[in-house]
């Protein structure tokens, strides 16, 4: 049978403790380790925004199963990028934009990094040195070699490594992309300064290096989605060529809709058609017909001043709860005794948090008190009601008392 000669795959990424945590029936369990947002009751919330919309579609005034275009929903498409460029912005004017409806920010980044691959050339990556792997398997699926690292955070002082960061990107070899994270790095929590992005754009407008922006938090690290897409809109003036992508999932908590966009930047509008040729074939390929029900929503919410209002409303909700859920989480640190200054979780932006255990203490939070967390650390404090965090903060303590060493080969 064909099948008998399947091997399974060695683990690329965390995938085996997604499967454990939805098996682990302990009522003591706490997921930290998901990268959803929940309420002030520890639950999912659906904005009601999201649930007026979906009356309308389903009372057919919005409805829609004509098939859409390969590049998806127009009004979607110019909506996304006028929220990431602004209004009237040159590159879009002179025709150097092009931006095409895509699964998520996965989705996004399998376009872009097959672009790259394969028409570009471009033959390595470069990420932070602490970083979201979720996107290493998207880069090798297109060829690329694994990625490799530049100098982003100073795990001493839990601050950005500028100077490290800055000599590495001016080191690597000009065929190479460079990932970048707009705001809500992940898993740090740590962003550049508008200063320090003048700085990083600087040293990477010298080079021809290929920047791929990942904006899957827009609006969450400031509440305003303008202040958010600073490096994006720093990078598009200096008419630098690259790729933005964009995932809806965050900040209209629309995880499952899968709805996100693809941007292109070019220098030369001719440079347009021949990209566009290659998007459309590798739609083709991959789903034909892009989903309309996400980009519907999202494209209401956009295009309608009072939706938009209320969105931003939103918006400040979910930055603020989970801001003070970073502050409560350090208290209760504290009040545990839990040994190391941890202030800087309060600096930080977007959900995650970094909190230096080792693999023998994050292994006895999981199996011992049914905390789950990420595996470089990291977990989602924005899923913690306060009750979880108490719970989060004591287990913490207790994994430190019971294996105090923190030994290299521990790590
Ligand atoms: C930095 C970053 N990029 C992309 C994603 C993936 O978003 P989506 O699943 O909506 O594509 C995540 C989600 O965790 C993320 O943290």
């Amino acid at each position: 049978m064909p099948f008998n000669f399947v091997k399974k795959l060695k683990n690329i990424l965390e995938v085996d403790i997604g499967v454990v945590v939805t098996e682990d029936l302990d009522p003591r369990k706490i997921n930290a380790f998901h990268q959803c947002y929940r309420s002030e009751m520890g639950i999912p919330w659906v904005l009601p925004i999201v649930k007026e919309i979906e009356v309308l579609m389903t009372n057919e005034m919005l409805v829609c199963q004509e098939e859409l275009p390969g590049f998806g929903l127009n009004s979607f498409r110019t909506a996304v990028t006028e929220l990431v460029l602004g209004k009237d912005n040159d590159r879009v004017a002179n025709g150097h934009v092009l931006t095409v409806q895509s699964l998520s920010t996965v989705g996004a980044l399998r376009m872009i990094s097959e672009i790259a691959w394969k028409q570009l050339k471009l033959r390595q990556i470069y990420v932070p040195d602490s970083t979201w792997a979720g996107d290493h398997p998207t880069f090798l699926a297109a060829g690329f070699p694994k990625p490799k690292t530049y100098r982003y955070y100073d795990h001493d002082k839990h601050e950005l490594d500028i100077e490290g960061m800055i000599q590495d990107l001016q080191e690597i070899s000009s065929d190479a992309v460079v990932v970048f994270y707009s705001c809500c790095h992940n898993p740090t929590g740590c962003d550049p300064t508008p200063k320090q992005w003048k700085r990083i754009v600087e040293a990477i407008g010298a080079t021809t290096l290929f920047p791929l922006i990942d904006l899957s938090y827009q609006g969450l690290a400031s509440g305003d989605p303008d202040i958010d897409a600073f490096p994006i809109r720093l990078f598009a003036r200096l008419g630098i060529e690259m790729a933005v992508c964009i995932t809806f999932g965050h900040n209209f908590l629309l995880y499952n809709d899968r709805i996100g966009a693809a941007m292109f930047f070019v220098r030369r509008p001719d440079d347009i058609p021949p990209l566009k040729s290659h998007l459309a074939a590798l739609i083709d390929s991959m789903y034909g017909i892009p989903p309309y029900h996400g980009a519907k929503i999202v494209a209401t919410i956009l295009n309608t001043p009072k939706y938009y209002e209320q969105w931003i409303g939103y918006l400040n909700k979910i930055r603020n709860q989970t801001q003070e859920a970073r502050n409560n989480f350090v208290a209760a640190l504290k009040r545990f005794d839990v040994p190391g200054n941890w202030n800087y979780i309060s600096k930080g932006t977007g959900m995650n948090a970094f909190i230096n255990l080792t693999d023998r203490q994050i292994q006895h939070l999981i199996l011992y008190h049914h905390v789950y967390i990420r595996t470089n650390a990291s977990l989602n404090v924005g899923a913690l009601s306060d009750d979880k965090i108490e719970y989060v903060a004591e287990a913490i303590a207790d994994c430190i008392k019971e294996y105090p060493a923190v030994e290299e080969s521990d790590k």
